[in-house]
């Protein structure tokens, strides 16, 4: 009996409408007596802009539109679902998840829906869960979303931190395929780094308790990011017989242009096969490296057939790596 994989069918995303670039941040900062430049924030990290949601936007309201873009691209609807995972560090509620509330919003019901939480390592923790469960023939056709409105748990009076980040959803239609697809998978985490990235805040008793804003010891988490992608892409390329030379896209999280320059270094890739959205999104967390492949693919970069890496890092500390063929 031949192998079941799973196989990307169709990419979306979407960016909530206000784009607010470093001019307009700096000028905002200023404003509150917080100095930084745009000099300091594209030197350190290349980002110039990043799209923040409103107030009353949650997580789930990024996460369905482009649920809806990659259902179109892949020519199903809702219905054709049997399986929603919502990677997200964000959620609109403590509980229930914000799959389930994406399922509602889709029209949705039955299939089931749960939330992976490993911060920006999340799309790829659920790309291959979601793979698993299709290959144990658990599931047909799995929506899988990144989304993210890390806009809510910045400290905006630190500004070794918010002016990283930015909000915004990225998805994908995996269905079970007689051909490859997902090639490898390869998932870390290591605990005893929890202080380093952190939001250190828990709900109980009817009260916050806790500091609920983002910490980041920054020259930390990027110490430790490049060594364990590369270990990472490394992982997946082994399991799947291949060497650096067959990767035609690295996809990264877009957390620092830095360390996706460093990444692609380590593995001999010129920077001309890395898709980089960082410049123009920020980090947006679970959502950036969906978000990055629905670029990379709506702008004709990615072709059908192509070998892609995509890899993650973040808070836990978490990382991994999968490779796929689209
Ligand atoms: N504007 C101006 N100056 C600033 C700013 C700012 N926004 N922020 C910090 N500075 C100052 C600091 O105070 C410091 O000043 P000092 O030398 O007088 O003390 C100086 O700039 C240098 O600060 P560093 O922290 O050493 O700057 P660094 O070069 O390390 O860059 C950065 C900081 C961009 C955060 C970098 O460390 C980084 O990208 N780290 C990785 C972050 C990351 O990849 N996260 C991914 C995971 S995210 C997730 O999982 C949620």
């Amino acid at each position: 009996m031949s192998r079941r994989y799973s196989r990307i069918t169709g990419t979306g995303s979407h960016l909530p409408p206000r784009r607010v670039t470093n001019a307009d941040l700096v000028a905002e900062l200023a404003a509150r007596g917080i100095e930084t430049s745009d000099d300091w924030i594209v030197e350190r990290t290349g980002i110039r802009a990043r799209h923040l949601a409103a107030p009353d936007v949650p997580a789930s309201d990024l996460a369905v539109p482009a649920a809806r873009a990659a259902l179109a691209a892949a020519g199903r609807e809702p219905g054709d679902i049997d399986l929603i995972i919502v990677a997200t560090s964000t959620p609109d509620m403590v509980f229930p998840s914000t799959a389930a509330i994406v399922q509602h919003k889709l029209g949705m019901a039955g299939c089931p829906v749960f939330d992976v939480q490993a911060v920006c390592s999340g799309f790829v923790y659920a790309l291959t869960v979601a793979d698993a469960l299709i290959a144990n023939g658990t599931a047909n056709r799995a929506l899988v979303i990144g989304a993210e409105v890390f806009s809510r748990i910045l400290d905006w009076s630190d500004r070794t931190t918010c002016v990283l980040f930015g909000d915004g959803a990225g998805a994908v239609v995996l269905e079970a395929s007689d051909q490859p697809g997902i090639l490898a998978t390869d998932l870390h985490a290591d605990g005893k780094y929890v202080d380093i990235l952190c939001v250190p805040g828990g709900v109980s008793g009817g009260q916050v308790l806790g500091d609920p804003l983002l910490k980041m010891d920054g020259q930390a988490v990027f110490k430790l990011a490049v060594g364990v992608l590369d270990k990472a892409a490394r992982a997946v390329l082994a399991k799947a017989g291949k060497t650096e030379a067959d990767i035609d896209w690295l996809i990264p999280h877009q957390a620092n242009l830095r360390i996706m320059q460093g990444t692609a270094k380590k593995l001999h890739l010129p920077l001309d096969k890395v898709i980089v959205t960082v410049h123009e999104h920020g980090n947006t967390s679970a959502a950036s490296i969906p978000l990055a492949l629905d670029h990379g693919v709506r702008s004709g970069q990615i072709q059908a057939g192509q070998t892609l890496l995509l890899e993650g890092v973040g808070g836990g500390f978490t990382w991994g790596a999968v490779l796929l063929n689209m």
